[in-house]
């Protein structure tokens, strides 16, 4: 008996992967929602990529001058059973999580609780381990502390239990000295500042109780950092349209056509922190189960509406005020739109700006964009404000792309046709 080759094995695994995607009902193409007559654009272009079938799951929303202008759903929340996108509809939304945590912060400073350019090690004694004492609150929100990744490999059961995860931090050695370098702390950026929330809160709430509690409730914000078990039916799943799509979006094998010998062998830090992810970051299917869902992952695992996240940024537009009650104070509202230097981060390999844990957007060439702060995540999310313009914006997708940080091509054409909208009812 000979043994079958690798190409024929290939063709069959080939073939017991893509079978099931193929066969696949495909429904029809459906887009709801409502646009203001200026933003006419905007709807059209949102049904075009639907229409294209680059997109069978998203939202996007905009407020201008105060006003919802932009309000557009589509697609399904299931592409397997048709169960269809509603109005109601909640995602993941990746990286923006880090805006929410950000905001959680500015709270904080705001009501005096911690200090951004504190020490950490003030709040948390034992965090000053191994050379970390003088690692600010600022350092950790800007990717800056050097703590990009854990040393132990992440599952459900420690993601769970905050002890743990507080024994991993304090004892973690920095990959760099605290401020002289930067790089995507990209799961270690919220289970930080999730710790300093815990000691400096005179509650004691885990970031996601504190979100809920201090933020999502008193503004009436559709956006859970840990879904409760009740709302599970109106977030929508995760696609994973097909297997080639699933292997090419995973950013460790993304890093094996990227840059460098030591990516190959996944040495680089970029793929470290990913493998150190574990549970975390391990496959679309675990992030659509319910224990998933459940769990905090501050940096990570929001699950919201583009449109409360475009309400939400409208109410730092509007100076942090929103009918009569303070999210933020212009005085700490200062503080999330000033941005640092642009630096070249260590992880994503490109350069970012960071503005007490905000993010500013990167540059597009096409959209005349000054001040745009935010959070883009993985897959092609992104939401931002803009001071200037008295915008904000926010696109979900469960169809996720490789092209994150705001150069995905449905959400730059969706940028691009609100900005035009702005510029004609500018000049009419
Ligand atoms: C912390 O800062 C102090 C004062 O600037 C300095 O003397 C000390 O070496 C720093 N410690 C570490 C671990 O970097
Ligand atoms: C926050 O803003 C204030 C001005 O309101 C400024 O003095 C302070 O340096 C800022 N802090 C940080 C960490 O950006």
């Amino acid at each position: 008996m000979h043994l079958p080759s690798a190409g024929f094995i290939l063709v069959c695994v080939f073939i017991a992967l893509e079978v099931p995607y193929m066969l696949q009902t495909t429904y029809p193409v459906r887009t709801d929602g409502k646009v203001d007559k200026w933003f006419d654009e905007v709807a059209r272009v949102f049904r075009e990529i639907h229409e294209e079938g680059l997109d069978s799951g998203s939202a996007f929303a905009v407020y201008y001058k105060g006003n919802k202008v932009v309000d557009l759903w589509g697609g399904y929340e299931n592409v397997e059973t048709g169960k269809q996108w509603k109005q109601n509809t909640m995602s993941m939304t990746f990286s923006v999580t880090k805006a929410m945590v950000a905001l959680c912060m500015a709270v904080a400073v705001d009501r005096g609780y911690a200090d951004y350019n504190q020490r950490v090690a003030h709040y948390w004694p034992e965090f000053s381990q191994q050379g970390k004492g003088n690692i600010t609150i600022k350092h950790v929100l800007n990717h800056e502390a050097g703590i990009p990744m854990t040393t132990e490999r992440m599952t459900f059961d420690i993601a769970k239990d905050h002890s743990h995860l507080a024994h991993i931090l304090e004892t973690a050695k920095p990959m760099w000295p605290a401020g002289t370098s930067s790089g995507f702390h990209f799961l270690t950026y919220g289970w930080l500042v999730d710790q300093v929330i815990r000691r400096v809160d005179p509650m004691h709430r885990s970031l996601g109780q504190f979100f809920h509690q201090e933020i999502a409730q008193p503004f009436d914000i559709d956006f859970y950092i840990g879904v409760p078990v009740n709302l599970h039916q109106h977030v929508a799943d995760l696609q994973s349209t097909n297997t080639f799509e699933l292997f090419s979006l995973h950013p460790l094998l993304q890093s094996l056509w990227s840059r460098t010998w030591k990516s190959l062998r996944y040495e680089d830090m970029a793929s470290q922190t990913i493998i150190k992810g574990g549970d975390i970051t391990w496959t679309i299917y675990k992030m659509n189960g319910e224990e998933y869902r459940s769990l905090e992952i501050p940096a990570f695992n929001g699950i919201g509406s583009a449109r409360s996240i475009a309400k939400l940024f409208n109410i730092l537009v509007n100076g942090g005020q929103y009918e009569g009650k303070t999210l933020v104070s212009p005085k700490t509202l200062i503080n999330l739109t000033t941005c640092g230097e642009e630096t070249f981060d260590e992880i994503i390999l490109d350069t970012a700006k960071w503005c007490n844990g905000m993010m500013s957007h990167p540059v597009l060439q096409e959209i005349p964009m000054n001040r745009l702060i935010g959070h883009s995540g993985f897959g092609g999310q992104g939401a931002y404000f803009d001071l200037d313009n008295d915008l904000s914006f926010a696109y979900t997708t469960t169809t996720l792309s490789p092209s994150g940080f705001g150069r995905d091509k449905r959400y730059v054409s969706l940028l691009r046709a609100t900005y035009n909208s702005i510029e004609k009812l500018k000049s009419p």
